[in-house]
């Protein structure tokens, strides 16, 4: 993406954003959300309402100005002048973020390819030149987790999302480790070993530590489920479950993004990012419902349901990381129950945390970004219908069929989070789009919880190299 910012742009198409009803050119309503093309003599104008008056959402222009963006893509053009001087300063970030985000397109496998902006001159701006910089990057996180994500799941394998984790790391000078199949063995990680047996493609451990605070400050881990492609195991997925369940590494695609992100832009703060990483695949050799598996940690689990896989590879991150480089905190990201989706649909994702702190300010990150969580209990009797007769845990709760599944997922996982601030974002719902484009986001992969995770994690904090 090659952004300038300009006082005056050449540019023959012009994105302009509307929030004074005096200046709505004729025929638009002044609906938030509202676009509308006009060509103006020479030049294209793409008139753009995040609402009128002064009070427009950071949401209603970040989802418009993609919109808007987005229409430049299907008028072919290369380049835009983004006109973001009407808007209040307020919201300059959000309308160029928007727009970045609304030049993504997937076209890996069409053979006729759509069109893709991919110069922009922002007009008017306020924004310093550093936070420009930062949001092309964060939106270049964005994309490369929605690009996994769409990736075939034959392709976007545990190693090749290992071989990712790499590339990112040397870019960013971290440190990454990659447990093979025979070391989770080995080091005893029975849950990520089980969920991994029955593929061609072996399982990874994924570690990637990110010290750009130096020994000041203690590590937060941010933990993602790599299911590289979940077909239920031996509780096979019937069909019109099966088919988007490339999308079951979306936690770890947003940690790649994140970690990306950071190996970029080098923000004091430190991170391990760690992916999970397993193809949940039905054979002869795959885990079988109703035997019991040993955690890293010692916890015996009765797996009564092989498609409750996620929470296991969770089990085995969480507690390796916790033990191996005792972070401060650990967030995990997870397309983890389809109960998340009735909850919520696919506009909020859950937030589940054993402190009151972190939730707050994870939920204040989602409102921030545009990438919402809403908070669900834990309480002990949640936990309590997991405990197990022929091991320690069961891996779904006693529950009837479907009660509270993404809670009781939620506690499962956090049950090997132990005592230290912990949350689990459920994101089932929003990783992955099979509806239609909404603003920015796109259909299929969505990217979600990279520029969450970045707003928690760097917003508001020195950068180291400037
Ligand atoms: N990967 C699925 C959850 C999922 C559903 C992700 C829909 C994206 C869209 C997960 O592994 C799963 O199968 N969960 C089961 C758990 C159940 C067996 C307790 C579910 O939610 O139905
Ligand atoms: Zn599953
Ligand atoms: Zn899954």
């Amino acid at each position: 993406m090659n952004v300038r910012k300009v006082k005056r742009s050449r540019c023959n198409t012009r994105i302009v954003f509307v929030i004074d009803s005096q200046k709505l050119p004729l025929d638009l309503e002044g609906r938030e959300g509202e676009i509308a093309v006009r060509y103006e003599g020479r030049e294209t104008v793409i008139y753009a309402v995040p609402g009128l008056g002064n009070d427009s959402s950071n949401l209603a222009v970040r989802r418009v100005a993609a919109t808007a963006m987005r229409a430049v893509n299907g008028l072919k053009r290369k380049t835009v002048a983004l006109d973001i001087g009407p808007l209040p300063e307020s919201l300059h970030a959000a309308a160029f973020e928007g727009a970045v985000l609304g030049t993504y397109v997937f076209d890996t496998f069409l053979r006729v390819k759509p069109g893709r902006v991919s110069g922009i001159d922002i007009v008017g701006s306020k924004l310093s030149t550093s936070a420009v910089e930062e949001i092309v990057t964060g939106c270049e996180g964005v994309f490369l987790a929605r690009n996994l994500v769409n990736g075939n799941a034959g392709d976007i394998t545990p190693e090749a999302l290992a071989r990712k984790a790499r590339s990112i790391g040397r870019a960013g000078g971290m440190r990454v480790t990659v447990l093979t199949e025979a070391e989770i063995r080995r080091q005893g990680l029975g849950l990520l070993a089980a969920v991994g047996q029955g593929s061609p493609f072996p399982p990874r451990l994924i570690l990637m530590e990110y010290s750009g605070a130096g020994k000041r400050d203690q590590h937060t881990a941010i933990v993602g489920k790599g299911i590289t492609f979940d077909s239920g195991g031996q509780n096979l997925k019937p069909s019109g479950s099966i088919e988007t369940m490339r999308c079951d590494m979306a936690g770890a695609a947003a940690v790649l993004g994140v970690m990306h992100v950071l190996a970029t832009l080098r923000p004091a703060v430190n991170v391990i990012g760690v992916c999970a990483a397993a193809h949940n695949a039905v054979d002869g050799t795959a885990y079988f419902p109703g035997d019991v598996y040993r955690a890293y940690d010692g916890t015996t689990v009765e797996i009564c349901n092989t498609d409750a896989e996620g929470r296991l590879v969770l089990a085995d991150a969480v507690s390796y990381v916790r033990d191996r480089y005792k972070p401060g905190c650990i967030i995990d990201l997870a397309t983890l129950t389809g109960g998340i989706l009735t909850a919520l649909g696919d506009v909020v994702a859950g937030l589940f945390s054993n402190d009151d702190d972190l939730a707050h300010a994870l939920f204040n990150a989602g409102e921030q970004s545009g990438e919402r969580l809403w908070r669900f209990p834990l309480y002990k009797e949640y936990s309590d219908a997991l405990k197990g007769d022929r091991g320690d845990l069961r891996n779904i709760s006693k529950f009837k069929r479907g009660y509270a599944s993404s809670i009781t997922g939620a506690a499962f996982v956090g049950h090997f989070a132990g005592e230290i601030p912990w949350a689990h974002l459920d994101i089932a719902g929003t990783a992955y789009n099979e509806g239609e484009i909404r603003g920015e986001i796109p259909k299929m992969g969505t990217g979600f919880g990279v520029r969450l995770l970045l707003e928690h994690l760097i917003s508001r904090r020195p950068r180291r190299f400037v």
